[in-house]
Order: C-alpha cells, then structure tokens, then sequence
C-alpha cells in the first residue's frame, strides 16, 4: 500500500494505492466521510464489472446507494448528460452533507466530479480511478470539466476529490488499446520529471511488465503531479509543465475528430514533435528525441502524424492554453528536466514545425 497526501490546506486529501482497495472503500471512508447516501457515478463499461463491488462494499457500511450509469465515451461528457445525473442526484435525494462517488476512467472522473461541483454548489467527493490515465492523471489536482460543441472541457472547476483510491488491479481488464494510451501519459511524466523512471521503461518490453509494475508507476506520477500542484494548484504556472506534448497533441486529436488518436497516443505524437524541433534548436540535449520514440515504439504508439504545421497553429490558436497574445510551451532541457517557455504566439512556426 502506498499513500501520497496532497497538501492544499483546508483540501487536502489522501491518494491511497493498493491492491484490491475498490472492495474497501466503504470501510476506508467510515472513519471521515459521514453522508448517510452515496450516489456512484460511473458508465456502462465500468458498471457492469465494477459497479456492484464498490455498492456492496458501501453498503456493508450502511450506507444508502445509488448506481448512476451513463454511456460509456467521450461523446457522453456534456451537458446534455450532465442534466439528466442532475435529476437522478435529485431524485435520489442526495443532500449537501452526502457523498458522489466517481468510478471510472477519465470521461467519468472530469463529468462526475463537474457534477459534484456543481449540484447544490458542491456535495464532498471520491474517485476511484479504473484506467491507467485517470489513476496517474486525470483523477489526481482537481480538474473537473464537460465539452462544449466548441472544444474540450471548456466548462468546468478547480474542485479537489476528499480522497482518491487507486486499484491497480482493476488493470487487468483494461484494453490493451487504453493501456498504452495511459503509458503514454507515464513516459511524460518521466520525461519533465524523473529520469531514473524514464530508464525503468526503458527495460520494460511487454504489458506484463507494466501491469507488474503498475504500483510503483502509479505511485512516482501521482507524487509527481501531487507536488506540482501543491504548488500550483490553479494552473497559472508551474502545473502547465504537465501539459508536455499535449498543445500538439490535442490539436492531433481533434483534427482527427477525437476518434482516431487516443489522448495518450496525441501526446506521444506531441512530445516527438516538439522534442525534434527544440533538440534542432538545442534547448534539448541531443538524443533525447530518439530515446523517447523508441520507448514509444515498442509499445505501439505512434509517433508522428501527416498534418500540417499550419492546421496545428490554427488549432492552437483557439486552445484555452492560449493567454491573449502569448502562449507558454512545454520543452524539455533533457529526459527528467522540463520547463516552460512562454513565447509571442506570432512566433510559434519556430517551435512547432
Ligand atoms: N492533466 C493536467 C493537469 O491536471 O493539470
């Protein structure tokens, strides 16, 4: 078991990490959390394998419950859907002293929580995180959101969790597909922040070996991200260094409509492409690009991409990261040591080519 607590004065909470957690959770919250009702957010795929242990494991707490499921999928994460949990919260009867529980990959953890945020102005909750990108990233700092027709997470709050449970064994029944798409979000985080993990991947060869190591990952990226956002919890600074690969990446995915590239498979592309341009520029050690394309490689992610530079900056001109005419890019000086670069927007064609 490992337990990374994340500092943030009145909201600070516990990340707990374990095997076989998802069955505790109901005694691991009887000791602080004291709702007489949990609703459980979570979607079609995760409910049908997941979804009655954690209700069992409430219940033997005593508490009321109540499973709101919804279809499975980006496409599920906007306010249409967002409504109707609304009405199922209220029909339920869920009060301000009461609990939601998220439990899912990302869609679930960023719609659940906004939900938590908002109805009746906040109602205390939990994630437990079921996919390897939302147990290191997206379940960890408090960022919660829906899609707007316009773009991605467009409407959304800063709203930390009470406490996040990680199963890593909930691994074994992800696709192989999500897998590296959280993978992916791994090597990022070796690469602005920890090279002794980054070499970790480099003998890893197979998903096995992931999985077998999926605590110790789980646990160096989540300590990763729990100190830069004590340190930066609203994203106006240091936090942004997060964002390697994702101004590329995320202009990747939605010029392939979301469906094409996973988040992770984006940022990998991202990383690759920045990395090539800042090494040419020599803001980054030499060799660092091939280092990581060859990681990415052997976990079958792709790397590059046939779009234009000029399709990217159109996109990335409309990206919220954008903050009037300047925008800050993620470069690394070398594997472990990222840093951020804020530049004229006008001067962009000189970073991303
Ligand atoms: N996923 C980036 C962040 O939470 O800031």
């Amino acid at each position: 078991m490992q337990k990374i607590k994340i500092n943030l004065g009145p909201k600070t909470y516990d990340i707990e990490i374990e095997a076989g957690i998802l069955e505790k959770v109901g005694s691991k919250i009887k000791s602080f959390i004291s709702a007489e009702k949990v609703a459980i957010i979570t979607d079609t795929n995760v409910d049908s394998i997941y979804g009655e242990i954690l209700e069992n494991s409430l219940k033997k707490e005593n508490y009321i419950v109540e499973r709101i499921v919804f279809p499975a999928g980006e496409q599920s994460k906007n306010l249409q859907v967002l409504e109707k949990i609304y009405a199922r919260l209220s029909d339920f009867g869920l009060t301000r002293s009461d609990l939601i529980i998220t439990l899912g990959g990302g869609v679930t953890g960023d719609l659940g929580g906004f939900a938590a945020a908002s109805f009746l102005r906040g109602v205390d909750f939990i994630q437990v995180p079921t996919s390897l990108l939302a147990q290191i990233d997206s379940s960890v700092g408090g960022k919660v959101a829906v899609d707007l027709p316009s773009g991605k997470n467009l409407v959304g709050h800063f709203y930390q969790p009470k406490a996040v449970y990680i199963d890593p064994e909930l691994l074994r029944t992800l696709p192989e597909k999500y897998l590296h798409d959280g993978f992916a979000e791994a090597i990022k985080y070796s690469c602005i922040r920890d090279l002794d993990l980054f070499k970790k991947f480099e003998k890893m060869d197979t998903d096995d070996d992931i999985i077998n190591s999926a605590e110790e990952i789980i646990f160096r990226c989540c300590s990763i991200k729990g100190k830069i956002v004590e340190n930066d919890e609203l994203d106006k600074g240091e936090r942004m260094v997060l964002n390697f690969g994702h101004t590329i990446g995320h202009a990747v995915e939605k010029y392939y409509g979301f469906d094409k590239y996973t988040h992770g498979e984006g940022v990998g592309i991202g990383m690759i492409r920045m990395t090539d341009t800042t090494e040419r520029l020599n803001i980054t050690e030499k060799g660092t690009t091939e280092r990581i394309e060859k990681l990415l490689k052997k976990f079958n992610l792709p790397t590059s991409v046939q779009m234009d530079s000029s399709e990217i900056h159109k996109i990335i001109k409309m990206d919220k990261k954008k903050s009037g005419s300047k925008i800050t890019i993620i470069v690394l000086k070398k594997i472990g040591q990222g840093e951020l670069i804020k530049i004229d927007f006008k001067d962009i064609g000189q970073y991303i080519i």
